[in-house]
């Protein structure tokens, strides 16, 4: 079946219900590949899952809610749903959707797993079409919100997941430009993506400066718009960006400072990132992870 279900059309078939909400949930993006660049198996999903939980500091430091960047990448989606359904945990599924190929071979492994798993309400959370997509300028605005319109036609009438939020993932540079109002008008829900360590800020700084981010995402968008701090986070180990530092002491104190302090409000968040990914390319980026890629953490999550 190929959806392109328009904007008009889908409007008609969802506007007598009420548009799908989010509420406070906490958890962490997670890779699908191995230090060896090999797939995570359904069996170390599950591992990782509980581990996430058992991480958890009580209340609203309960971790029990996972971003992914792909469905298909590593099988990902495919794998990684019957491990959430056995622990109780909940997907934020990403869709990538750059180029059109890719677009397609996304949505077609979240069909997959809609149509394997239809109780969507044990294992799916909620939905990014592309991630950054609009920052790295990878696609127009139009586009992107046709996309989401799409996905939102997929799961929200074909298969009648209707209260599951779709929007995407960007930074807040993205969410702040009036440029890009056809996306924000076609997400049900907006995640913003906040690093004050790619702002070059000192450490001190760093909540300021995520706050800053998400007054004027919500400024914005609008206060009604449902908001989802999609990543946040800061790295352990490489180069310094402007004033920023990257250090084991830095990341435990923006944690202390921004996990914390997001407990103390209705955002959902989603900290970049759970495991160190040493398959990626630059120190930086293998270095987000609050434990190693072996899994103990680096430094303390209460608050
Ligand atoms: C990541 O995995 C791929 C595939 O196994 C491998 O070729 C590559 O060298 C790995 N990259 C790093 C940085 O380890």
């Amino acid at each position: 079946m190929k959806f392109s279900i328009t904007a008009f059309v889908l409007g008609l078939a969802v506007s007598a219900s009420a548009a799908p909400t989010t509420s406070y949930f906490a958890g962490f993006n997670l890779g699908a590949t191995h230090r060896s660049g090999s797939c995570k198996t359904t069996a170390q999903w599950q591992q990782e899952f509980n581990k996430l939980k058992s991480w958890s500091t009580g209340g609203k430091g309960t971790f029990n809610t996972v971003k992914l960047f792909s469905t298909n990448d590593c099988n990902a989606l495919a794998n990684a749903v019957p491990a959430a359904i056995a622990t109780g945990t909940k997907l934020w599924v990403g869709v990538w959707n750059v180029d059109d190929a890719k677009f397609g071979a996304e949505k077609a492994a979240l069909e997959a797993a809609l149509k394997k798993y239809p109780d969507t309400s044990k294992w799916l959370k909620g939905i990014n079409v592309g991630s950054e997509s609009l920052y790295r300028k990878d696609i127009t605005a139009d586009k992107l919100a046709q996309q989401i319109y799409d996905v939102k036609g997929m799961v929200q009438v074909a298969y009648k997941a209707a209260d599951v939020p779709v929007g995407t993932a960007d930074t807040w540079t993205m969410w702040v430009d009036g440029a890009n109002a056809a996306v924000v008008k076609a997400c049900d829900v907006v995640l913003m993506n906040g690093f004050p360590y790619w702002q070059g800020a000192t450490i001190n700084d760093g909540l300021a400066k995520l706050k800053q981010a998400v007054w004027d995402t919500r400024k914005a968008v609008g206060y009604s718009k449902p908001f989802v701090i999609g990543e946040t986070g800061w790295p352990t180990k490489g180069p310094n960006f402007g004033s920023a530092v990257a250090s084991v002491e830095n990341a435990a104190a923006y944690w202390k400072a921004a996990a914390c302090w997001l407990q103390t409000t209705n955002y959902p968040w989603l900290w970049f990132s759970g495991f160190d990914e040493p398959n990626k390319s630059s120190t930086i980026e293998q270095n987000f992870g609050v434990a190693l890629d072996t899994q103990p953490l680096k430094f303390s999550l209460q608050c």
